[in-house]
């Protein structure tokens, strides 16, 4: 489905749609993307609905459950089956984990750059008998000879975060999958930081498992999140993933047997989440009508634009230069770094500060003049 509605909108016509681009330099998509005007009115659509035809909306409880289980599986290149709805990128990550088949003397591969929801769920009592290798960067950067070198026949996982939100470096996800088939382990993405903001496909790249949530570059809602699981790992009666409801099961409950769904539907447990659905759908159709390719090539342009612009005040960029190392995230390196968000929220630019990183996500619907905005402001700072 990639593509299927692609290039109906452009990058101006996005940010026609969202109303606080009008007054701010709005650059934290990696923290929470803000709420388009389809977004505000599907809520607002919804609250209707739900205060006065709440039987009416009982009717057809699993409509947007579909079709936002579809839209996803449209922007990784999955099946629409191979999709269930979660609630974060660490539900996803935990169901992952509980699905490998794991044993003593086995080890998984991470790296430095990988995010907690990712890296926790390997470190729970009951996996403490699986050794976690951990890769480091040389200069800034995960090479992939260092983690092949980490990687032998006991390895059952490799498992990364496919854009690092502390400095924007990107893995490069085809020759992971490579890799990770050379020695029959499972590859595990956490694409927080990069679903709906770079084109991928989970198939092409030899992805097994994959999980994020909606609130960031998906342009869609917190507590709703996707899990993509391949369907050689969905096969097989019942999954190892050790929860179930009454949405995993095809058999009615008062008969009480098991008997699980097919495809991810057997991930799922209960209720959807509507209220998170509706604010979720309408920022994925944003990123499929604008087309993922024309979304990529926008992120890499301003990221790009933004680090050269960078690069000339002679500021320490943490963000690799080459475009296939990086995403939508910037990060520099400053003393200062929390004073200066500050300063730049005074002056209306939005971004982000942890430690002495400081942070600026450029999206679909940002444009040069926000980058222009955001280094007068950062100028302004070191007056
Ligand atoms: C790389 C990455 N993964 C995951 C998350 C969030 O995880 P969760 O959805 O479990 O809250 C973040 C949030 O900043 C992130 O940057």
């Amino acid at each position: 489905m990639v593509g299927q509605f692609g290039d109906l909108m452009n990058p101006e016509e996005v940010r026609n749609l969202y109303p606080l681009l009008a007054e701010r330099a709005f650059l934290f998509s990696g923290g929470l993307a803000p709420a388009s005007l389809r977004t505000k009115q599907a809520i607002e659509r919804f609250t209707n609905e739900l205060t006065f035809e709440t039987a009416e909306r009982y009717k057809n409880l699993n409509e947007e459950y579909r079709i936002v289980q579809q839209l996803f599986a449209g922007l990784i290149g999955a099946d629409q089956s191979e999709i269930v709805i979660t609630d974060t990128t660490a539900a996803g990550s935990n169901l992952a984990v509980e699905m490998i088949e794991r044993s003593p003397g086995t080890n998984v591969v991470v790296d430095h750059f990988g995010y907690g929801s990712s890296i926790y769920p390997w470190k729970l009592p009951s996996r403490q008998h699986i050794e976690l290798r951990f890769v480091a960067p040389r200069a800034r950067t995960i090479h992939i000879d260092d983690l092949a070198a980490a990687v032998d026949n006991d390895t059952i996982a490799i498992s990364v975060s496919h854009v690092s939100e502390m400095t924007g470096f990107r893995h490069d996800l085809e020759t992971i999958g490579t890799l990770a088939a050379d020695y029959g382990a499972a590859l595990l993405v956490d694409a927080m930081q990069s679903a709906g903001a770079l084109q991928i496909d989970v198939h092409s790249a030899g992805v097994h498992f994959l999980s994020c949530g909606a609130m960031k570059w998906l342009l869609g809602s917190s507590g709703v999140g996707f899990f993509y699981c391949n369907e050689q790992y969905l096969q097989g009666l019942p999954p190892r993933a050790g929860i179930t409801g009454f949405a995993s099961q095809t058999v009615p409950w008062p008969e009480r047997t098991l008997e699980p769904e097919t495809g991810a539907d057997r991930l799922r447990l209960g209720a959807p989440n509507l209220i998170g659905l509706a604010a979720t759908k309408p920022g994925l159709e944003i990123l499929h009508e604008t087309g993922m390719q024309t979304v990529e090539r926008h992120v890499l342009d301003l990221s790009g634009y933004c680090i050269d612009q960078l690069q000339s005040r002679d500021l320490t960029v943490l963000t690799p230069t080459p475009e296939h190392l990086r995403a939508g995230i910037v990060a520099i390196e400053l003393e200062n770094a929390s004073e200066v968000c500050s300063h730049m929220a005074s002056r209306g630019v939005d971004g982000w500060s942890y430690g002495n990183m400081l942070r600026v996500d450029p999206h679909i619907f940002n444009n040069r003049g926000d980058i222009d905005r955001f280094l007068a402001a950062l100028d302004e700072s070191s007056r």
